[in-house]
């Protein structure tokens, strides 16, 4: 097929060079985010992948799909950012990415919580400067103490167990259960009780109309004083400006980010010498207990493998089959 590859970077390009080896796609790689003013760029191609930040709403759609597009394939496990009912009027078909390696993002949230806990982004600076003073640094036993997971799928039940691993008590909060946390002995509580009792509480749910702003002021407040938040999920289930309120008034203990509600503007790129308009980020940079990093949960060796061979057999199976191996549509995931 003919392939538009949208928000490319080196990296990218990389590992689905080596994943479609055999030659048999044409893949055009750019590296302009996918939003109505860049449609035009993806010329003659008969599908479009995509990225986290792409925009893939319904006047997108309609644009890529007036100039022949028939395909849309996602290099990620979410799909918050298609309009799936626009795709399927459209006569478009989405692919995703299912699972890459949920380890890749569970591990890097547990880099987050050890960082912050331990405060290893102030402990490095310091020593490089020769400032071996421990003033501010002290942290917590991971033992014996409360992590409270939001969703409990690939990734969170990864990162019950290395939690589990570290002596932590689990209480998980998820429409499902799953088996596997509840071996490792966590226990399904609403909501508000594992805000409650949670020493760290860490997201790993979808971003959907019910998760949106899930962690906002009244979430907040029902925390522990001094808890730890970490969220590796998507950036629009945490409410930023109720989470800078809590970190003002000391409420929340510390933060850790891995994605930002508008990261779009910012993630992926370097804007080291570009003044950063966003005021709200700004003031999150300002916080010494909050820990950000930009949207590299899931980059990994193993991922990066992963999400490039089940992209290009995403495109295989649609040559073949007339649908994606792993479509997402309105009615059902696969
Ligand atoms: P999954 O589909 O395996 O698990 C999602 C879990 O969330 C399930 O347990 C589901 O029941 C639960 N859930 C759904 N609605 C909920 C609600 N209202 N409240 C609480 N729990 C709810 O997904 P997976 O693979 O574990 O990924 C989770 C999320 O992590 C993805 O949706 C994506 O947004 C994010 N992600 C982040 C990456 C990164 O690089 N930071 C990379 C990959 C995924």
């Amino acid at each position: 097929m003919h392939v538009a590859v949208y928000s490319t970077r080196r990296y990218d390009r990389e590992f689905l060079d080596r994943a479609n080896a055999a030659g048999r796609h044409r893949l055009d790689y750019l590296e302009a985010r996918l939003d109505l003013s860049t449609v035009p760029a993806a010329g003659a191609a008969d599908a479009v992948c995509a990225f986290v930040n792409d925009r893939l709403d319904a006047e997108v759609l309609r644009a890529l799909q007036a100039r022949g597009v028939r395909l849309v394939v996602l290099r990620s496990a979410g799909f918050n950012h298609v309009d799936l009912a626009a795709a399927a009027a459209l006569g478009i078909a989405v692919g995703r990415v299912p699972a890459y390696s949920p380890h890749a993002v569970a591990e890097h949230t547990a880099a987050l919580v050890l960082a912050l806990n331990r405060k290893i982004h102030k402990a490095y600076a310091r020593v490089r400067e020769g400032n071996f003073s421990l003033d501010g640094l002290l942290g917590f036993d991971l033992v014996g103490r409360t992590v409270g997971l939001v969703g409990t799928g690939q990734i969170g039940s990864a990162f019950a167990r290395i939690m589990a691993g570290f002596g932590c008590h689990l209480l998980a909060h998820a429409p499902d259960e799953d088996p596997a946390c509840i071996a490792l002995g966590a226990r399904y509580v609403p909501l508000p009780e594992l805000l409650a009792a949670s020493d760290i509480v860490s997201l790993h749910c979808p971003l959907t109309p019910d998760t949106h702003h899930l962690i906002d002021a009244a979430a907040l407040a029902q925390m522990k004083r001094g808890a730890m938040l970490v969220n590796t999920s998507r950036g629009g289930v945490v409410d930023t400006r109720a989470v800078i309120r809590a970190l003002k008034t000391g409420h929340l203990g510390s933060l850790g980010l891995d994605v930002y509600e508008e990261e779009g503007d910012l993630f992926f790129r370097d804007l080291s010498s570009v003044v950063l308009r966003d005021d709200v980020f700004a003031r999150l940079l300002t916080f010494p207990n909050v820990v950000i990093t930009g949207h590299q949960g899931f980059f990994t060796e193993e991922a990066l493998t992963a999400i490039a061979d089940i992209t290009i057999d995403n495109l295989d199976v649609f040559e073949s089959e007339g649908r994606p191996r792993h479509a997402v549509s309105v009615e059902r995931v696969v």
